[in-house]
């Protein structure tokens, strides 16, 4: 068993107001700040903005685009343009592509050669700037993971920079980050991370310690993501969602993920479906088909649940997935049943990754009467 964690944390309402006071108090002058372009319209974004301007001579911006999932040619162009600037740390502040280019800009700051040399695990030897991360939505949680998640558009393949550099330096949650974002790209991430703790707690790489992450993780999560319906948000809740989520990341860092992430990945890359939303219409439907295999350990999870509107475990996931809107037909995204044929040949690629899951799952055999459930 292998169990990886390093990552040094701060959960608290309100934090980033102080952030130019902690990086000013860790020795760093020269703050490069890696901001989501959503994020940077918030009235908090101004507020953090303009302490960090009165506390630093050299402060510098880069708006990174949330819209697609960062490419090797995007990174190229974000690391061209932090070459201007003079720098000793990175903050970034954003979604998960966001995070994710801010770690990869800062593994890669002090390493020669292009971006896609440094594809895969631990290929970043020498230790970069330090990247200090902050999420605004409860999603990937890459400010606890050692991946930066890339494309190569070249493959449409996605396979990032990962390995023991490319953690963040420091963490910071802070539920006032989040209330900006509109309500479905927030669902999506919370979902996704939803995800990443259900499969990982059932993959067969779980572990005693991913399984105390993935509940803990799950417990935070199912209790609060409602929250996510209500007009006034509950910051709260919203630190509990984000504290969900790191945990969330810890557990796909160590567990890795399971069948419905991997029907979600090539219905992202052909049909844009959106990766959380994705990974949320099918992570049920894995669950009830290894239920009718004599698959048990979900149960385990009921007990977690405050309120639960069920009697078991997945009847009140299902209630609380569609209470948040999440799609149970693949028609939501244009997709109809002609595509079906289409579908199950680029899902075979996608056999490695079903192979996590507990219980036999062939892209070849199970997976074409599992689609027909989402297509019409
Ligand atoms: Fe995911």
């Amino acid at each position: 068993m292998n169990f990886i964690l390093s990552n040094n944390l701060f959960a608290e309402n309100g934090i980033l107001e102080r952030i130019h006071t902690i990086i000013k108090e860790d020795g760093y002058s020269f703050p490069l700040c890696m901001v989501d372009e959503g994020f940077s319209s918030s009235e908090y974004w101004n507020t953090i903005k303009k302490n960090l301007e009165k506390e630093f001579k050299e402060f510098n911006i880069i708006e990174v685009s949330g819209k697609e999932e960062p490419s090797y040619d995007s990174l190229r162009t974000y690391l061209d343009e932090s070459k201007n600037f003079k720098v000793d740390v990175i903050l970034g502040i954003g979604g998960g592509s966001c995070m994710d280019v801010a770690k990869a800009v800062g593994g890669l700051l002090n390493n020669e050669g292009d971006p896609i040399e440094y594809r895969g695990f631990d290929k970043v030897v020498n230790g970069g700037i330090p990247v200090y991360l902050s999420p605004t939505t409860a999603g990937t949680g890459s400010e606890a993971s050692f991946n930066a998640s890339l494309v190569d558009k070249d493959s449409n393949k996605k396979l990032g920079i990962n390995g023991i550099n490319m953690f963040a330096k420091k963490s910071f949650l802070d539920g006032k980050t989040t209330v900006s974002c509109p309500r479905m790209p927030s669902v999506g991430a919370s979902v996704d991370a939803i995800v990443h703790s259900m499969e990982g707690y059932i993959c067969n790489n779980s572990n005693l310690f991913s399984d105390m992450y993935a509940e803990t993780s799950l417990k935070l999560m199912i209790n609060s993501i409602l929250d996510l319906n209500s007009e006034l948000p509950s910051l709260e809740h919203r630190l509990n969602l984000l504290k969900g989520a790191y945990l969330a990341g810890v557990v796909q860092m160590n567990s890795g993920s399971g069948v419905a992430a991997a029907i979600s990945y090539p219905l992202s890359v052909y049909y844009k479906v959106p990766h959380g939303i994705g990974g949320g219409m099918f992570v049920l439907g894995i669950a009830r088909f290894n239920e009718e295999k004599g698959f048990k350990k979900y149960e385990n999870l009921y007990r977690l649940i405050e309120e639960p509107f069920a009697e078991d475990f997945l009847s009140h996931m299902e209630i609380l997935f569609s209470k948040l809107d999440v799609p149970n037909n693949l028609s939501t995204f244009g997709i109809r049943v002609s595509e079906k044929e289409h579908i199950c040949e680029v899902m075979k690629t996608q056999q490695p990754a079903f192979d996590q899951n507990p219980y036999k799952f062939s892209a070849e055999k199970d997976f074409p009467n599992f689609i027909g459930n989402y297509l019409s």
